[in-house]
């Protein structure tokens, strides 16, 4: 979908902190190279709207993908994004399993409440199966079929509910793609340059192979966070992401 991107429109860098300072100076120091940065659960609970604005200030309101997966019903989904999208991010998702309703409700919601604010409206993407759930997981929970079958299902409803994309795995792609085309955005984590620390992540592809495997967006935390040198670092992705491309 994206091959138009440059590859700092493909890449979003997970700022995991708690700590609004700590958020501040990660941000400062990728953010001259123009990628998108991602804040999720962990950095909002504790910092709240007021660290996201603190964040966006810091790279002169670049990218960002508000990682906070709603889900809930229609009427308090569409409310929180609402408020959410007021921040101005360029990504938000929900959980596909709160139904169609409640994804509708969320897109509409996203776009009013960007318009509102005077921003260009939001993707809305979903999460299908959380990255660390497997098979037998999702059995015990009651679903029927294997990771791949629900995660194909749920980005197909994602889909008929009006979302851009879903977030998923980097294996995930393929089938995907072979179910809804080209023109659905595909936003993968667990992603590690060759030779990387894998830390907790169970499946993970380079960024090479996960865009020649068709990702249109990067997310990538600690390889670039936990560097030495995190420019340098996020400067060798994006020329990684240029050469799967070329
Ligand atoms: O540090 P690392 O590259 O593993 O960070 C990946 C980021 O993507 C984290 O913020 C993690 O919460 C997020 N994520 C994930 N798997 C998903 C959805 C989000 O790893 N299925």
């Amino acid at each position: 979908m994206m091959s138009d991107f440059t590859p700092q429109a493909r890449l979003y860098c997970a700022i995991d902190t708690p700590d609004v300072a700590r958020a501040v100076t990660l941000a400062q120091e990728i953010g001259g190279l123009g990628l998108g940065l991602k804040l999720g659960l962990e950095f909002f609970s504790a910092a709240g709207p007021n660290g996201v604005r603190q964040v966006l200030d810091a790279v002169g309101n670049g990218a960002m993908f508000l990682d906070l997966k709603y889900h809930d019903i229609p009427n308090t989904v569409a409310a929180a994004v609402h408020a959410a999208s007021r921040l101005g991010p360029k990504i938000i998702n929900v959980h596909a399993t709160g139904g169609q309703a409640m994804m509708a409700a969320a897109a509409e919601a996203a776009r009013k409440g960007a318009s509102e604010a005077g921003h260009p409206p939001p993707w809305i993407i979903a999460v299908t199966v959380l990255t660390s759930l497997e098979t037998d997981d999702i059995k015990r929970a009651g679903v029927t079929g294997s990771v791949t079958e629900q995660v194909v299902r749920l980005a197909t409803l994602a889909q008929e509910s009006g979302l851009d994309g879903v977030v998923c795995s980097a294996h995930e792609i393929a089938p995907i793609r072979q179910a809804l085309g080209p023109n659905f955005l595909l936003v993968t984590p667990g992603i590690r340059p060759a030779g990387a620390d894998v830390g907790d992540q169970k499946r993970v592809m380079t960024p090479r192979d996960a865009i020649k495997a068709g990702a249109d967006i990067l997310v990538i935390g600690r390889p670039i966070t936990a560097a030495p040198n995190p420019a340098a670092a996020a400067r060798a992705i994006l020329a990684d992401i240029q050469n799967a491309d070329g």
